[in-house]
Formats: C-alpha cells, sequence, structure tokens
C-alpha cells in the first residue's frame, strides 16, 4: 500500500514543480487553479486565510524530494506573508493556518532564525485575539465581536507550538480555554459541530448560533466537521487531555457515518439530495485527522475511513493532467455562491490530501505539531 502513494506523492511532486514557475511569474500566491493558470485569493489580497497552503505544499514536498526548488519557492511567498504584518487589522485568526505552514515549516524544517521570529510574531497576533470572557474571536468588523468559530480549531497548534518554543504556558492555557470554550458551545448530541458561535464579548455567555458555510442554520458542513475532528484530535497530541481525545472520537464516528460509498464527501452532511455538491477539501482533511486518530487510539477503523477518503479522492477526483495546475478537483469552499469556488480545484485540497498521502507514506513532517 504505501509504494502505491509514494508513487502518486512523486507524480503529484512534478506536477506541482511545473506549476512554480507560472507562479513565481505572476508574482502571486496560488488559491486555486483554473484553465491551466493559477488564480490569487478572492478577497483581501496576500491576508486572505489560505496564503499558507502553497507555502506549506512546497515545505511538504521539499520533504519528500529535497529539491531546493519548493523551498525557493515557498520563501519567496513566506516574504509575501511577512508583509502582511504591517496590514494586520486585515488579519484574523487564521494566522494559525497562515504561518505554521509557511513560516512555521521553515523553522522546523531548516532551523531558520528569521522564520521563527516570524511564526512567534503570529502566535501574539493570535493571542491578542483572545477575549477574557473565554474565547478567541474569530473575524473583524464592528458586529463580529463575539463571533467564534469551529475552524480556529485548527489555529490553536500554532499556541501549542508557541509555548513549546518559548517555555511559557500563556499561549497553550489560552488554547485550552478555547477548546474547552468550542467543547461546550459547538459540539452537539449527535457528534456534529456548529460553524459559527456567537458569545456575548462581554460576558462570554452563547447569545446565538449562525449560518455559516454550510446549507442552512443547524446544518453540518463537512469541513466544519472535519476542523473540528483534526482539531480536536491536535488539541489532544499537544495537550493530553481525554476529553479533548473523546470529543476527536465523536466528531470522528459521525464524520465516518456520512462518507459517501464512493468515498467523497458532500459540502454538508445535511445538504438536499439534488443539487450535487461535493467538498473533497472536507474529506482530505479528515483522512489528515483520521489518520493521527487512529496512531493515537490505536483504532483501525478509524485508519480504514482514512483510506477510503483518500482512496476515493484518487480513484475519482484527481487530475494529473495540466488541465489545473492543481490536483485535487470538486472542491467547495461554501455550499452556497460566496465567490470564493465550488466543485473546482483549490488549493488547500491539494496541501491536505499531499498531507494525507504523506502521513500514509510515512514522510509526513507533522508541520502542525
Ligand atoms: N475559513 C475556513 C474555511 O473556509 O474552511
Amino acid at each position: 500500500m504505501p509504494d502505491r502513494y509514494e508513487t502518486v506523492l512523486r507524480q503529484a511532486a512534478e506536477k506541482f514543480k511545473r506549476g512554480i514557475g507560472p507562479a513565481a511569474q505572476a508574482g502571486i500566491i496560488p488559491y486555486k487553479s483554473e484553465n491551466g493558470a493559477w488564480i490569487t485569493s478572492p478577497y483581501d489580497g496576500n491576508s486572505w486565510w489560505t496564503g499558507g497552503f502553497w507555502p506549506g505544499l512546497m515545505w511538504q514536498l521539499h520533504a519528500l524530494t529535497g529539491d531546493d526548488a519548493f523551498l525557493t519557492e515557498a520563501r519567496r511567498v513566506e516574504v509575501l506573508l511577512c508583509d502582511e504584518f504591517r496590514r494586520f487589522e486585515y488579519l484574523n485568526h487564521d494566522v494559525g493556518f497562515m504561518y505554521l505552514l509557511s513560516c512555521g515549516a521553515d523553522y522546523k524544517l531548516t532551523g531558520n532564525e528569521q522564520a521563527r521570529q516570524d511564526t512567534l510574531h503570529a502566535a501574539s497576533l493570535l493571542m491578542g485575539r483572545f477575549n477574557l470572557a473565554g474565547f478567541i474571536r474569530a473575524w473583524n468588523g464592528p458586529d463580529r465581536s463575539g463571533y467564534a468559530i469551529i475552524d480556529c480549531m485548527m489555529n490553536l497548534s500554532l499556541l501549542f507550538w508557541a509555548s513549546r518554543e518559548t517555555e511559557d504556558p500563556r499561549f497553550v492555557n489560552t488554547a485550552k480555554v478555547h477548546a474547552d470554550m468550542t467543547m461546550r458551545e459547538f459540539v452537539r448530541p449527535d457528534g456534529s459541530v456548529s460553524h459559527i458561535i456567537e458569545l456575548d464579548p462581554k460576558t462570554g455567555a452563547r447569545v446565538a448560533e449562525h449560518p455559516g458555510q454550510g446549507y442552512a442554520l443547524g446544518s453540518s458542513w463537512s469541513r466544519g466537521q472535519a476542523w473540528g475532528l483534526y482539531g480536536f484530535t491536535l488539541a489532544y497530541m499537544n495537550t493530553e487531555d481525554p476529553a479533548y481525545l473523546n470529543t476527536a472520537k465523536r466528531i470522528a464516528d459521525y464524520f465516518i457515518a456520512n462518507i459517501r460509498p464512493d468515498g467523497l464527501t458532500n459540502s454538508d452532511f445535511r445538504q438536499p439530495e439534488t443539487p450535487e455538491r461535493i467538498d473533497n477539501m472536507a474529506g482530505a482533511i479528515a483522512a489528515c485527522g483520521l489518520i493521527e486518530l487512529a496512531r493515537q487510539t490505536g483504532t483501525s477503523a478509524y485508519e480504514q475511513a482514512a483510506y477510503r477518503l483518500v482512496d476515493g479522492l484518487l480513484a475519482h477526483c484527481c487530475d494529473f493532467t495540466d488541465r489545473f495546475c492543481g490536483l485535487l478537483t470538486k472542491c467547495t469552499a461554501s455550499y452556497h455562491e460566496d465567490g470564493a469556488g465550488q466543485e473546482t480545484n483549490i488549493l488547500y485540497g491539494d496541501y491536505f490530501l499531499i498531507e494525507a498521502l504523506s502521513k500514509l507514506n510515512g514522510t509526513d513532517p507533522m508541520l502542525w505539531m
């Protein structure tokens, strides 16, 4: 089995290496690909939350191949991302996604001291979003001071990393308060999770659930389920708190029960039968979480589910031609059209597919830890 994944990874590395020139010549951070060309982020320029995935992919492929073309391209984008520190009102809680996979990966894999400083800078920005009422604020804007979202479970990895790096527990303490709030307010009795919960920014009391990128209020946005699954697994790996492991298992069981027979993932587990709307990014993220959860628990059902997801993606939705610069097709940013892409190639799908394959191949550099 691993040989098969190694072959796919090498093929992917060749494809993404061909994509470096066009991205660098355009001077952009790829967000998705269309008609054989890279397209940059739809909103907020290089502050858009996905800017870390292209360099993260480069670091994954550098770890696999040792080819310095990937390192050079990752560092080109690191410069662009660090320029965004000067526009910090555009940055939000997603600095975990942005800087852990770029600067954090650079420091982890090469020992680059400036990259360490930049990653700590990002961790301090995330700390600055902590509200003493008990949560990390997600987005900016005057009406969103009480908003927290499930995606933030992944950003907590930046805080866990910062405490290890500095031996200062304030980062991990903050991450734990936010994770505890997420367990309390987001995780439903059936193991599904809400996307957006609004809390009173003065007291931390729950105000409302809001619909987000899923089908409707109270539905089950599959990528949110995947962020929760992988995020709580990582929270357990960082803290050894069994409550986080138990939460990850509950979300995983719910996710597994909703994988399609072909191994692909609907955009929302409670969406209507028609139109068909698939989000393969959710499947790729969940596969990463399930592989780590299987390793933590020794539960083969989680590993088998990860194989179903990865093999489904490889069988039905990977395009190794140059029709797309990227690899994974049928990625959907939001169930309802929001300008960020539907059923197309979107780069963070590629990132998580490569991360999942690297885990199965035994070559994952563990960039979240
Ligand atoms: N904001 C994270 C996501 O769209 O999944």
